[in-house]
């Protein structure tokens, strides 16, 4: 199969499409997860958490993340690679320009960033200067401090509704892909049927129009934090890694993956 290309995206959800999205550290898994059918690849700082073992995303650099990108690059011929920026480096435009150029310079063909607010600005500042954006709404890692911790987000009515609006907002910005965490699933369905940009759920339900899970809970690691709701153990099912990586793809495209066990009503 060929690679994917942005534009393509949209095309997908107007297709029905399900996009098939996992997070990736190292060329080995990156090679089997492209065999695998895998659509988008993403080198997220949830690294900081699986492989260096922070208990947050916070202390990843963009050397971290350039790093991981260019190992994760070499082992892809189909799968779309996007790159976290990391804490702080989407402070401002500048930084973010500078961040990202080294980031795509690694092979990425897509920097995600999180939140909306003064981030639309850096948004639209880099989608001028021609480089593809993924927004992140809903629980952002990158807001543990002020969240004080890792909690489903959009619950009750004015934050669904505030939810709704930064997602139009980053789409308005630019935006050409929206992972949405830890949304419950009438809000994140909701926020689905109104963007055009595809959205990719974390724990935000089956309306979503991708999915995406981080590699280490797909394979059943232990983090040596409590297993959130919405990870499912794909090795078990699957026997081996590129039969998990299949087994995800499977479920994801057939809409069977997130049930309500692993959504937040
Ligand atoms: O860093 C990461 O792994 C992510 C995904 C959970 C979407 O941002
Ligand atoms: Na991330």
């Amino acid at each position: 199969a060929k690679p994917w290309t942005v534009p393509e995206l949209r095309q997908a959800k107007r297709d029905g499409n399900k996009l098939v999205m996992l997070t990736c550290y190292d060329a080995g898994f990156a090679r089997t997860m492209d065999a695998a059918g895998v659509d988008l690849v993403l080198v997220g700082d949830s690294l900081g958490m699986v492989v260096q073992g922070h208990d947050s995303t916070l202390p990843v650099s963009v050397d971290d993340i350039a790093y991981h990108t260019a190992c994760v690059a070499r082992g892809l011929s189909r799968a779309l690679l996007i790159a976290d920026l990391p804490f702080a480096a989407d402070a401002d435009p500048a930084r973010a320009l500078e961040a990202s150029v080294a980031l795509l310079r690694a092979g990425a063909g897509m920097v995600k960033l999180e939140g909306a607010g003064h981030k639309l600005e850096v948004i639209r500042y880099l989608v001028e200067r021609e480089i593809p954006v993924c927004a992140h709404l809903g629980l952002t890692p990158q807001s543990v401090l002020r969240l004080g911790g890792y909690k489903v987000q959009g619950r009750d009515e004015a934050a669904a509704a505030r939810l709704r609006e930064d997602a139009r907002a980053v789409e308005a910005a630019g935006a050409s892909l929206l992972v949405l965490e830890c949304v419950p699933t009438p809000v994140a369905t909701a926020i689905s049927g109104e963007l055009e940009i595809p959205t990719v759920g974390i724990g935000a339900g089956p309306g979503c129009d991708g999915q995406v899970l981080v590699l280490h809970d797909m394979l059943g690691l232990n983090s040596g934090h409590r297993r959130p709701r919405f990870v499912k153990d794909f090795l078990a099912e699957g026997g081996s890694v590129a039969g998990a990586c299949a087994a995800f793809a499977d479920a994801v495209r057939e809409g069977r993956f997130p049930d309500a066990d692993h959504s937040y009503a």
